[in-house]
């Protein structure tokens, strides 16, 4: 046996994967957002300027594609998530109608230690809105998800939580304070070293150090929502205030930076304690810079999220009965006695489906083992083909729940399972 590919699953029922994407696109159709879909496969460089040469992603994990004929300028990997690559599609389309509305559902790939929660390809629901720089859509945007989780989902053991990194000049002037915190004596020398490291190239990634001796010293750390312009701080107190006012419960957590370097001004993510280590479900903020960094000829702000299928899965499972997942239609299950019956059986299939009836044949088996695998797959209804019924054109409807029987006349069969 050829086992999987480490770090990825097979969904052998995807009854929940397919009520989760049914339900989102009605639910994101509802706040006018439309679908698109962009390849998985994507260049290298899109990542590399997007989320930054000093993330984990693109550092780490990125799955390169091996080319036959191996040149710098066409390197392509797996993409490992759908902002970029949503904007990368803005830009190449000159989309003029803005904001830009649109969400994409399918599989990301990230090289990282497999855990529970955590996959090398994963599948994301992934939603932006390029050209819209109010606040005021940071607030519909978050307020969506959060009643998409709760109502629709029904989902509450979890919390929102937010920060606000401010724009391109408050963060310029916080990373010199920071320097200056981690650079007195005291802390430089008793962080641990990736910290050293982060404190070189990507700063603000420190503050999501796991090791406690590290988080101990930065619960003294400057914070970035203390250090903002007249501007970012009236919109970082709007949102506080228009979440609430929606009955978004939401904390503050000022360490939250976000893995990916494209973020400014509101940063959020949906965390719940049934996830384990792997708690974020969802996570998303605003890039007003972007576009114009991936060659767009003008700035657009944007802002987005994306929730992870395997972790909402995951938080579903044991809510599965209180969900409205649609039934199956009624199975009707034709079971031809002998070989002799197959063609009438084939031939009133056809007939069953074309009328809209789910229908099945079973070909093999002994009379007792096809009814008892009717049963077992949950047919409404047994449809039996024996010699008799075939010389008069009728056949054995069984009700597979009452256990009642009758001969039916094959002309009539749609009629009487229609009634
Ligand atoms: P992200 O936080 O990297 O953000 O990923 C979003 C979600 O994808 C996570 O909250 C998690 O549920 C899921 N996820 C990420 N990595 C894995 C993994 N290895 N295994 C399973 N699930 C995973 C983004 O990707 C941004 N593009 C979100 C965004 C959209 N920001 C603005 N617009």
């Amino acid at each position: 046996m050829i086992p999987r590919v480490k770090g990825t699953q097979d969904f052998i029922d995807c009854t929940l994967f397919n009520f989760v994407i049914d339900s989102v696109k009605k639910h994101l159709s509802l706040y006018h957002f439309t679908e698109i879909q962009t390849p998985i496969l994507e260049p290298v460089d899109l990542f590399v300027r997007s989320l930054g040469t000093h993330t984990d992603v693109v550092s780490k994990e990125m799955f390169l594609i091996e080319q036959r004929q191996e040149s710098s300028e066409n390197r392509i990997c797996l993409r490992p998530e759908g902002t970029a690559p949503t904007v990368r599609a803005f830009n190449e389309h000159h989309i003029q109608t803005t904001p830009w509305k649109v969400f994409a559902c399918g599989p990301m790939f990230r090289y990282e230690r497999p855990q529970k929660g955590r996959f090398r390809q994963f599948h994301q629901v992934t939603m932006e809105i390029i050209g819209s720089g109010s606040i005021s859509e940071d607030v519909q945007l978050i307020t969506m998800l959060d009643r998409y989780f709760h109502e629709t989902l029904k989902i509450s053991n979890y919390a929102l939580v937010l920060n606000f990194l401010g724009c391109s000049q408050d963060r310029e002037k916080y990373l010199v304070t920071l320097r200056k915190f981690l650079d007195k004596p005291g802390v430089t020398e008793n962080i641990c070293d990736q910290c050293r490291e982060r404190k070189q190239h990507n700063i603000m990634r420190i503050f999501d150090c796991k090791t406690p001796e590290c988080q101990e010293i930065y619960r003294t750390a400057p914070h970035i929502a203390d250090h903002l312009c007249s501007e970012c701080a009236q919109e970082w107190k709007d949102l506080q205030n228009q979440l609430a006012l929606l009955s978004v419960s939401h904390v503050y957590r000022p360490t939250l930076v976000r893995g990916l370097d494209y973020y400014n001004k509101t940063v959020f993510e949906f965390v719940s304690k049934d996830l384990g280590a792997q708690n974020t479900f969802c996570g998303g903020g605003r890039y007003n810079q972007l576009v114009k960094d991936l060659g767009g000829s003008q700035d657009k702000a944007a802002v987005g999220a994306a929730f992870g299928m395997e972790r909402l899965l995951l938080l579903l499972e044991p809510l599965r009965d209180k969900l409205t997942i649609p039934h199956l239609p009624a199975l009707h299950m034709i079971i031809p006695m002998s070989a002799q019956q197959h063609t009438l059986a084939l031939l009133l299939a056809d007939e069953l489906r074309a009328h809209g009836l789910a229908t099945d044949i079973i070909f093999e088996g002994s009379m007792k083992s096809m009814m008892r695998k009717a049963g077992s797959v949950g047919a409404a209804y047994a449809i039996i083909i024996g010699e008799t019924e075939q010389a008069n054109r009728t056949v054995m409807l069984k009700n597979m729940m009452a256990g009642t029987e009758q001969a039916v006349a094959q002309v009539d069969l749609v009629k009487v399972l229609k009634k």
